[in-house]
């Protein structure tokens, strides 16, 4: 059974938690079905779908491990088969910073995952169709500048990430498709809240609503892209400041 051609599809990888919860949020429409992607985290993705569907909108999750070739295209041809189409495809998921994490794998999910998606989701993409990947300002502009500790291996990936998206730009223009890459500085306070967790000193609170806003910034941001009628190539997230800092 497919669904109206009035609404709007929109998937958002890694949706269960974190950045990619709030886009899909964001995305909350009455004409609009949000598909949650998530790994693991069933519960955190069931959360979302009812956030979406107590603001009126239409959600429904969908499990697959996006590092997975045959999980990934299972989850397209699940979208194939029942909406016929996408209107925006938010490659938001990411990886590589897991504790005993594979090497390899920040270049299966961050690169080989994202180019397989696109192209697997290409074909749903009507013209006026939005598809945007979710980076930070480390990954973009490695290796030209220096990455925090530990993070290089996951800059690598996602920067060959959005290089490989790049070079299918071709592709997006013939169909009709707005590429965006929205690139956002590390949010503060976003890492340290895990470790944090279960504290209450003042320097939590604040670092809590510092990581409430940044990640509400850059959500906002990806879902504008998801949604806009044009695309506006990269949009930098995080401030003036942050990015002389990082292009100087
Ligand atoms: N956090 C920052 O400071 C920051 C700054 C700039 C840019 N970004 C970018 O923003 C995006 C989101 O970051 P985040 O910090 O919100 O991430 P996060 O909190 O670590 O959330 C990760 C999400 O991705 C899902 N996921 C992980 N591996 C997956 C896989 N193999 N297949 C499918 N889903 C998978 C997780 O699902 P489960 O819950 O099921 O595991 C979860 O929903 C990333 O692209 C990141 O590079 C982040």
């Amino acid at each position: 059974m497919q669904s109206d051609s009035n609404t709007r599809v929109a998937l958002v990888t890694g949706a269960s938690r974190g950045i990619g919860a709030e886009v899909a949020q964001h995305l909350a429409r009455p004409d609009t079905h949000v598909i949650v992607n998530y790994r693991k985290n069933s519960a955190g993705a069931d959360a979302v779908v009812d956030a979406i569907r107590s603001a009126g909108g239409q959600a429904s999750t969908v499990a697959a491990d996006i590092s997975e070739e045959a999980a990934t295209a299972a989850m397209i041809d699940g979208v194939a088969e029942r909406f016929g189409r996408l209107d925006a495809l938010v490659l938001n998921a990411s990886g590589g910073l897991e504790a005993g994490i594979d090497p390899n794998h920040a270049m299966r999910i961050n690169h080989d995952a994202q180019q397989r998606l696109a192209r697997l989701t290409l074909p749903l993409m009507p013209a006026g169709a939005n598809l945007v990947f979710a980076t930070s300002h480390q990954a973009h502009f490695y290796p030209h500048k220096a990455v925090p500790k530990g993070y290089a291996t996951v800059a690598a990936s996602k920067r060959a990430g959005e290089t490989a998206l790049y070079a299918m730009r071709s592709q997006f223009e013939r169909r009709g498709v707005h590429f965006t890459v929205v690139s956002g500085d590390m949010i503060d306070g976003k890492a340290v809240l895990t470790l944090l967790d279960g504290g209450d000193s003042a320097t939590t609170v604040t670092r809590r609503r510092s990581a409430h806003r940044g990640v509400a910034e850059f959500a906002t941001a990806i879902a504008h892209a998801a949604t806009a009628p044009s695309t506006a190539g990269i949009v930098y997230v995080g401030g003036p400041n942050h990015l002389a800092r990082m292009s100087a």
